[in-house]
């Protein structure tokens, strides 16, 4: 019997396999296809303090290994998100919540986690700093490792749950955005959200976006999130949820060999949304193959 209990930072998950934020609403949709409570963890979508309708449309386009997106963090806003999806996502759902808060300023950051952890049900807060798809907050405070501390530290001052930066590989030091972070006190990091690209519609000789440009993920972004975990996990001593292109069971397992503690699947669940239990039942067989017995003996590899 293979183990694949994964712990970050001693809160333990069934196994490392979380939906991404964005990919899954708050479970609803997905729970129409599976029992949810296979998975490790579930990290719901970017709540911003005030509810938000998102970019105008067309927000999506289909790209060679993955696709664009510029959703631009529609959601209903922390204090909707609280009072009735939180209560309807826990009755289908008990296993441990990453709580992904987005915002524009500290202080929207700061009250959006004050609502949002009052959840005994969450147990990790998922700061984004990395939303390639608004304007004046998301990526700008990811992108600058003085904006990225001082958004920590505000977060942390307020937070009673370990705090988790999510991190844009839209920079050239991922390294340094990391170490601003655990620096000012981050309990961990998420890496990577989407890289950004544009397509161009050669009829309409326009951008496909109405934003003009988005957050590329997918399969053709894997390699580059592989190495931006392996580079972090080098360099700080925080756990580290790794993302970005992982679709199969042997990517799970690679993030992990790059050092990443759990691993969060995201346009895989865009394509099919039983990704995720199909990468959580074929763990034990990969794992077999590569001659692990428990996911949490992997260690980075140098
Ligand atoms: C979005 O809502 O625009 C996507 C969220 C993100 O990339 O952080």
């Amino acid at each position: 019997m293979k183990d694949l209990k994964v712990s970050l930072g001693g809160i333990v998950l069934d196994n490392p396999v979380i939906p991404a934020s964005g990919t899954c609403g708050f479970g609803k949709e997905l729970s129409r296809w599976y029992d949810l409570d296979i998975l490790g963890s579930l990290s719901f979508k970017g709540t911003t303090i005030a509810p938000r309708d998102g970019n105008a449309a067309p927000r999506v386009a289909e790209c060679p290994a993955g696709m664009l997106n510029s959703v631009g963090l529609q959601n209903p806003g922390a204090y909707h998100a609280a009072a009735f999806e939180l209560p309807e996502l826990k009755s289908f759902f008990h296993k441990p919540l990453i709580a992904n808060i987005s915002g524009f300023s500290e202080k929207d950051y700061v009250e959006a986690v004050e609502i949002i952890q009052r959840d005994s049900a969450v147990k990790i807060l998922e700061i984004n700093i990395s939303c390639p798809n608004v304007h004046g907050g998301g990526m700008a405070f990811g992108t600058d490792p003085k904006m990225a501390a001082a958004i920590t530290r505000a977060v942390k001052r307020a937070a009673e749950k370990p705090v988790y930066m999510k991190l844009s590989p839209n920079v050239t030091d991922i390294v340094s955005i990391a170490r601003a972070c655990v620096d000012a006190g981050a309990d961990g990091l998420s890496l990577i959200n989407t890289l950004l690209g544009m397509r161009i519609d050669l009829k309409r000789k326009k951008p496909v976006l109405a934003n003009k440009v988005g957050g590329y993920s997918g399969p053709g972004i894997f390699p580059v999130a592989l190495r931006m975990v392996w580079q972090v996990t080098g360099a700080v001593d925080v756990p580290v949820i790794g993302m970005g292109g992982v679709s199969s069971a042997e990517d799970v397992i690679e993030m992990m060999y790059a050092g990443a503690k759990a691993v969060q699947v995201g346009a895989a669940n865009l394509q099919d949304p039983l990704a995720c239990k199909k990468i959580i039942e074929d763990l034990p067989r990969a794992m077999e193959e590569y001659g692990i017995e428990r996911l949490s003996d992997i260690r980075r590899v140098e």
